[in-house]
């Protein structure tokens, strides 16, 4: 069994893997997991051992069907910049929601609400009215992944090509794994170190590529 395959099953069993983009891109480790079965213990997970930005990576074709735009594109301020990125084309930020059934939007409760309804919503696109489930401005960051891994090899679509792979809704909770101590991204020796702590797949986002193509 390859670290690709360990990594989709445990994808596909609602368990967080750990997923490193590459060392000449982010260099960074994200806790990614489906975005339809996560609970608050998950989302405490996230903040507590993760703590970056919680977002839910979201698949080009649900994301189309929701009319997500790209933030950049439709932030009408001259802050909104395009070419920000020293490691990439463009951000794949969308909009921040809450599900309409959250009250602050931030508890565990409310973003595991928000994440799970994402995830349902993005496994039937076609049914949902996106904007009578949801509203902006929220707590949880919608990124939306472009089309392949040839346009883009973020952990954005990462993310989304292991939710293809595992079978489930084409909508993944990534948020970066930061070091406590020093305030930098965790380091891929102390990424290793917490996922077999903590029994989880650590993968490398170049094994994800050559596996399931660009
Ligand atoms: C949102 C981010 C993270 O880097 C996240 O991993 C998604 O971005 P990307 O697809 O660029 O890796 O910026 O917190
Ligand atoms: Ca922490
Ligand atoms: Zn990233």
């Amino acid at each position: 069994v390859t670290r690709v395959e360990q990594a989709v099953a445990a994808f596909r069993a609602g368990d967080p893997v750990l997923v490193h983009d590459a060392a000449d891109r982010e260099g960074e480790v994200d806790l990614v997991y489906p975005a339809e079965s996560v609970t608050p213990d998950d989302v405490a997970r996230l903040r507590n051992d993760a703590g970056g930005l919680i977002c839910v990576a979201v698949g080009e074709d649900a994301a189309d069907a929701f009319d997500l735009p790209f933030l950049g594109d439709v932030i009408d301020h001259p802050a909104a910049d395009h070419g920000h990125l020293g490691y990439d084309d463009r951000s794949s930020f969308s909009l921040p929601v809450n599900h309409r059934d959250t009250y602050t939007g931030i508890t565990d409760e409310d973003r595991a609400l928000t994440i799970t309804e994402l995830g349902k919503a993005a496994s039937d696109p076609a049914s949902v009215d996106f904007a009578d489930e949801f509203r902006a401005p929220g707590h949880v960051h919608v990124l939306r992944a472009a089309p392949s891994l040839s346009h883009r090899k973020g952990h954005t679509e990462l993310a989304v090509a292991l939710a293809a792979e595992a079978g489930v809704a084409p909508a993944a909770v990534v948020c970066e794994m930061l070091d406590d101590e020093t305030g930098e991204a965790l380091s891929v020796a102390d990424a290793k170190a917490y996922a077999d702590r903590e029994g989880l797949v650590y993968v490398e986002g170049s094994d994800l590529l050559a596996a399931f193509g660009e």
